[in-house]
């Protein structure tokens, strides 16, 4: 790969700014979700080990190009101090003369965590001149924010050209892990692509295509498959402007080789509430006033048995209504499936996505998977095929 590592570069004494992505979920000032600090703290303390000193730079929400209290990445401050197990100070704004005199006063040991980049509106823009006010607090740049590396933001792109550039730990571990399911991945491959819309997985489906074996299509997205099959499907969410699209993918992935699967029976209820009364019926024989809000038990064992003949799963989205009870037994199954071959040694399964990681780790199943990414967008731009900005600038550094 065409990108530097930490260690590559010379850190001892120097300042490294490193991009981190600490977007983390935040109710009444309580962390809820402290997953992407802890993936993080591999690079700091790697920086601080090699006698670097690390100073963080991250976006925290939408704030919109304004100061925003409530987004203040200072609320962090003590997740960040205990995932670290040292102190962080702090400089109320990413540029200017507080965060360059905190940048030259910061010693060996130190962490300095720099403001939300988005509270300058220059940040979604690519500024120049923003990332080169940032460039100035450092000697090394080290982006570590793999799940924000879709933008093209100052401080994810224009920034890397600034410095001698490298990728943190979590960078190289997310992009490692993904070459492995879909650059060069042990055969069959078998992706699992559920959820809502077929309209916003669209480049996705058709880019899995060609580089996958089994494609198994779960969820709501299923349903527009069914319709394009002639098949009715009561008032299941589906979205039927997409039919042609969809029959187009089913008629281009026979030529290519890749198997699409499409549930062969379906749990059917006519409220979407938790518990709400439902039977399994054939896929093709969904009730007028019924809804689809599962895969069945013969589909979840069509699924099973394609994991134990495939060496690499790659899954983004859960197979039915998984937020609501029961109507998440085809995805826990699958999923502990999934975990269980993975222990053994006989898959390789990585899995990203908000909802997917959310799904996962109910299951229980997220623990033994090979890897969970932390990116939702970047996951799935990724998947689709596409590069994400904030990795090119990392590639092709002197
Ligand atoms: C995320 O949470 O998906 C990343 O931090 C990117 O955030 P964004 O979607 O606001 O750019
Ligand atoms: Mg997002």
């Amino acid at each position: 790969m065409g990108w530097k590592t930490l260690n590559d570069m010379d850190l001892n004494g120097k300042r490294v700014l490193v991009r981190v992505d600490i977007n983390v979920p935040v109710v009444d000032g309580v962390v809820t979700d402290a997953t992407r600090i802890q993936r993080i703290v591999p690079t700091v303390r790697d920086i601080l080990a090699a006698g670097g000193k690390p100073i963080l730079l991250a976006h925290f929400g939408r704030p919109g190009g304004e100061r925003r209290e409530n987004l203040s990445l200072k609320q962090l401050i003590p997740t960040l101090e205990a995932a670290f197990g040292t102190e962080v100070l702090f400089a109320a704004d990413c540029v200017g003369t507080e965060a360059d005199l905190a940048s030259e006063a910061l010693k060996p040991g130190q962490v300095l965590l720099l403001e939300n980049t988005r509270f300058h509106a220059a940040e979604t823009k690519n500024d120049a001149d923003l990332a080169a006010g940032m460039a100035k607090l450092g000697d090394v740049y080290c982006n570590d924010a793999f799940s924000a590396a879709h933008r093209a933001h100052s401080s994810t792109e224009a920034i890397a050209r600034l410095l001698p550039a490298c990728a943190g730990r979590l960078m190289q571990a997310e992009l490692e892990a993904l070459e492995g399911a879909l650059g060069a991945p042990k055969r069959p491959v078998t992706a699992v692509v559920g959820g809502a819309k077929v309209s916003t997985k669209l480049e996705l489906l058709g880019n899995l295509i060609d580089k996958v074996d089994y494609l198994v299509i779960g969820g709501g997205m299923a349903n527009t498959f069914l319709v394009a099959q002639g098949v009715s499907v009561g008032k299941s969410l589906a979205e039927t402007a997409m039919k042609d699209t969809a029959a187009e993918i089913l008629t281009k992935a026979e030529t290519s080789g890749c198997k699409i699967v499409l549930p062969s029976d379906v749990v059917v209820a006519e409220k979407f509430e938790a518990n709400a009364p439902h039977q399994v019926l054939p896929a093709d024989q969904c009730t007028e006033d019924g809804m689809i809000l599962d895969a069945g038990p013969e589909s979840v064992t069509t699924i099973t048995d394609i994991f134990g003949q495939s060496q690499t799963l790659i899954w983004n989205g859960p197979l039915g209504a998984f937020e609501i009870e029961p109507f998440d037994t085809a995805t826990n199954a699958a999923a502990l499936k999934a975990a269980a071959l993975t222990r053994s040694g006989q898959l390789v399964s990585v899995a990203g996505g908000g909802d997917t990681v959310a799904a996962l780790n109910a299951s229980g199943a997220a623990k033994d998977f090979s890897y969970i990414s932390t990116a939702g967008g970047a996951f799935l731009e990724w998947m689709e095929g596409k590069t994400l900005p904030g990795v090119a600038a990392l590639e092709g550094q002197a």
